[in-house]
């Protein structure tokens, strides 16, 4: 049995495996520049983030009704809950959506219908975060707040992704506080491509109680030294780390140096569909290729349910 574990940090739509992105794109009427799987795969050669967001954002058009989104996020329940992931926060990107058409509520609701079956179905609790693409306006940003309002009974927190490097945290300040006003919980992506000082950012500006990625922390001591004293959690992707070249190979990805160092890390698959694998492969793949023991991928394991946004009662029932 896999150790049971909570992932953070999971893009929904980066979990379209090539089948159904083909299945949707027929029912639909969507036209790929694929032939078929095999040629929609081998397109999965990332240069950096942003070669890997063009395509990612590409086969979105394929999510069209609400029913494309229960079906997306019940295959990964099923995927997810296969290799131990007892909870999972869920990040998506509604101005994705939001831009070809594709309203609020269908996006939610749609996501809901899975999540709302995910404990009975598959024995995995479930909290959404939307997310705000950096590389939109912040006026856009909070557009999109707005529009979220009638469906924030289903939605724990946001968060922050898509290209990072020039899109500062600061610039979403304002969404942040109106977020925080209205009670949800904050996380954003810092530090995978960006410097370290975006995720002091994160946390000065945007008042983030986690930082997903936060890998770059590691060029600033006296930030690191912080990230320990506070037990700022870091949403850690190893995999995807590899596949968008923030490390050259798995073998010289920072964890051990990280755990090493007292921070509170957490591993993650963060687009699997995209990135050769889901929570339980990541946590394979750094057991093998970095030489984990067994009481680190249990400490691994624990940090995913302490830095979750559960309760204390689900957290215990959860583990
Ligand atoms: N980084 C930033 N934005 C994203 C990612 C990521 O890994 N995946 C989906 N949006
Ligand atoms: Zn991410």
């Amino acid at each position: 049995m896999p150790v049971p574990k909570a992932e953070l940090h999971l893009h929904i739509e980066g979990t379209l495996e090539p089948e159904l992105a083909f299945a949707l794109a027929e029912r639909n009427g969507v036209e790929l520049p694929y032939r078929d799987t095999e040629e929609l795969r081998a397109a999965y050669r990332f240069g950096d983030l942003q070669s890997f967001l063009d395509l990612y954002y590409r086969l979105m058009a394929v999510l069209r009704t609400a029913e494309d989104f229960t079906e997306l996020a019940d295959a990964y329940l099923a995927r997810a809950a296969a290799q131990g992931v007892r909870h999972a926060e869920i990040f998506f990107d509604p101005q994705a959506h939001l831009a070809r058409g594709v309203s609020m509520g269908t996006v939610v609701e749609g996501l809901a219908a899975a999540l709302d079956r995910g404990e009975e179905r598959h024995g995995v609790s479930t909290r959404l975060i939307m997310c705000f693409l950096r590389d939109e306006s912040a006026e856009s940003a909070l557009r999109t707040l707005e529009e979220a309002k009638p469906y924030l009974h289903r939605i724990t927190g946001v968060g922050l992704d898509s290209a990072e490097v020039g899109n500062p945290p600061a610039k979403f300040r304002e969404v942040y506080e109106a977020a925080a006003a209205l009670g949800l919980r904050r996380v954003a992506h810092a530090g995978e491509e960006g410097p370290a000082e975006y995720v002091r950012e994160a946390l000065d500006v945007l008042g983030v109680e986690r930082v997903d990625h936060g890998l770059r922390s590691m060029e600033d001591p006296e930030l690191v030294e912080r990230l320990v004293r506070e037990r700022v959690p870091l949403t850690l992707c190893p995999l995807s780390n590899v596949r968008l070249r923030a490390v050259d190979t798995l073998a010289d990805h920072p964890l051990p140096a990280m755990l090493a160092a007292g921070l509170m890390v957490t591993v993650n698959s963060d687009d699997p569909a995209y990135f050769g694998g889901y929570a339980g492969d990541n946590f394979d793949a750094v057991r093998a290729e970095l030489g984990l023991g067994a009481e680190q991928l249990r400490l691994l394991a624990r940090n995913s349910f302490e830095a979750s946004f559960l309760e204390d009662d689900e957290e215990r029932r959860a583990r």
